[in-house]
């Protein structure tokens, strides 16, 4: 597929997530970048994906991994240069890979100069309104405007110098826009069209659910919130993507908005895949959904029953930066996941685990729509729970008072080669990656395992590459066949069929794709 083919490649494309600080270090400080990245294209190419979303490489004091962004239309430098991301996408495209960036519309860094601005400004000034501030309560204004507590721990606001307070629906160096100012909704739609006249080929969009506040700021009790809710999925954040939509729609080939959208109502999360509105939007329910044939059969089955309506392709999605790599979930006794249950350090058992992901992978990669493939899924890395308490980064741990780890067991530097640490990641010399990686995972290197057919990358790289060539996968229709208690069997056409046995009598937790004509 070149990236002239004007066919909506979005609609079955296998996208693979670069999460950049741990993909591959080319400056030698510890810290994957543009760099590394840019020379180990060649490994995306072969394993035969279609696209890579990067997570946000923008300037920023990093106080939640680049999601705390200062500055949406240039690169971090410890990541690499506005003119390098420019090569990175000439390179991606002139090998037939499309490129896809994270906007974080929700809030900015408090290094951002509209923050800056803002707290200078002083109370009633212009430059407030682009945030939420408000006075406080109780007695001397000490105590929040409300009793709204953040998704990462502790309360939803922190207050300034001159006593007023900030909303933060995450850490508070990320402080939450308001998104009733036209100022905000011109400022993103500008940011788009910068990334989009650079090439890029769509957007993934962050805490797309979240952005919009019930503008009264009211007490809610949360175990049983309103409707709507205060801020999460309010009406008002369909126009703000219609309005994205349209600047998407502006360019002559695709340029694609993909939603990060936790919503346990599908009728809800399908307001959002509307015509006018995302092309589409990661598949959480899947993602969560225990390893069980009957449970997977009805994620499903209400999957594309909830996307036909409106048209979108399903998404398939099994780990990302946020979770607890798969090969670990699999292998506990409880294998869904919610962020509320993360189970950190529940016992694991990782043959288990790895036999479950090898037949996901089959099962994933054979399902009609677009499916995403998280950076080290391929290697069939585990998620790192032995990290020392004083090397974790994510603000969750410390947010949470260290009850929650956080998500940093996900997020170590990718092994390439070589018998101990870096393990490739970074130049020979260089400063240790900013996470330690396990010993063992000098077996589980891309070297280790290229060209071992018992593999996890060469399955990928295999089922990838009948996926591109197969007429009958990717995007269209399935049909379930029968099949024993435990065993998910269902076909494509023209001439393919998956089946993935998932009971208890042998073989086990394994899939096979089949040729039917
Ligand atoms: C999204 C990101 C997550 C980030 C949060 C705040 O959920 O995936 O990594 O911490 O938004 O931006």
């Amino acid at each position: 597929m070149s990236v002239n083919d004007s066919r909506a490649w979005w609609r079955d494309a296998a996208i693979y997530q670069v999460y950049v600080r741990s993909f591959a270090d080319g400056t030698g400080d510890g810290v994957g970048d543009l760099a590394g990245i840019r020379a180990n294209l060649a490994h995306l190419r072969e394993l035969g994906v279609d696209a890579i979303w990067f997570n946000p490489w923008y300037p920023s004091p990093m106080a939640d991994a680049g999601y705390d962004v200062s500055d949406f239309r240039d690169i971090d430098p410890a990541f690499g240069t506005l003119a390098e991301a420019e090569a990175l996408i000439a390179d991606a495209h002139a090998l037939g890979l499309r490129v896809i960036i994270d906007v974080v519309p929700n809030h900015c860094s408090a290094a951002h100069p509209w923050f800056r601005e803002a707290l200078a400004a002083g109370p009633g000034s212009a430059a407030r309104e682009l945030f939420w501030f408000r006075p406080g309560r109780g007695r001397n204004g000490d105590e929040p405007p409300n009793n709204w507590r953040s998704i990462f721990g502790g309360p939803a606001w922190t207050r300034v110098e001159d006593g007023e307070w900030y909303l933060h629906l995450f850490a508070p160096e990320q402080p939450d826009l308001n998104w009733t100012n036209p100022k905000v909704r011109e400022e993103f739609e500008d940011i788009l069209r910068f990334w989009f006249n650079r090439g890029v080929d769509g957007v993934r969009i962050d805490s797309a659910g979240l952005v919009s506040k019930d503008p009264s700021l009211a007490d809610f009790d949360p175990a049983r919130p309103p409707v709507p809710h205060p801020f999460d999925d309010r009406d008002e954040v369909h126009e703000i993507y219609q309005g994205w939509r349209a600047v998407a729609d502006g360019y002559p080939d695709p340029r694609v908005l993909i939603g990060e959208i936790w919503l346990p109502d599908v009728e809800r999360f399908m307001l959002y895949l509307r015509a006018d509105e995302m092309h589409t939007a990661f598949n959480f329910d899947f993602l969560g959904c225990a390893w069980d044939a009957g449970a997977l059969v009805g994620v499903i089955d209400a999957t594309l029953a909830a996307h036909a309506p409106v048209r979108a392709p399903a998404t398939w999605v099994l780990s990302n930066h946020d979770v607890i790599r798969h090969v670990t979930r699999y292998g506990r006794a409880d294998t869904t996941f919610t962020h509320q249950h993360r189970q950190h350090a529940a016992p694991s058992d990782r043959a288990l685990g790895t036999r479950r992901a090898r037949a996901a992978a089959l099962l994933y990669l054979a399902l009609p729509g677009s499916a995403y493939i998280y950076q080290g899924e391929e290697l069939g890395l585990w998620e790192v729970e032995d990290i020392p308490e004083n090397l974790l980064q994510d603000p969750i741990f410390r947010r949470t008072h260290g009850a929650e780890r956080g998500r940093d067991g996900c997020r170590v530097p990718l092994p390439w080669s070589g018998s101990q640490p870096p393990f490739g990641f970074s130049p020979p010399g260089s400063r240790a990656p900013w996470l330690p990686q396990p010993a063992r995972w000098r077996d589980f290197s891309v070297a280790a395992q290229c060209g071992d057919p018992a593999s996890m990358l060469e399955l990928y790289r295999a089922a990838l590459r009948l996926r591109r060539t197969e007429p009958a996968l990717g995007d269209g229709a399935m049909a379930w066949l029968p099949a024993p208690e435990g065993v998910l069997a269902f076909a494509r056409a023209p001439g393919f069929a998956c089946l993935a046995n998932l009971c208890g009598r042998l073989p086990t937790d394994t899939a096979v794709w089949l040729r039917t004509a």
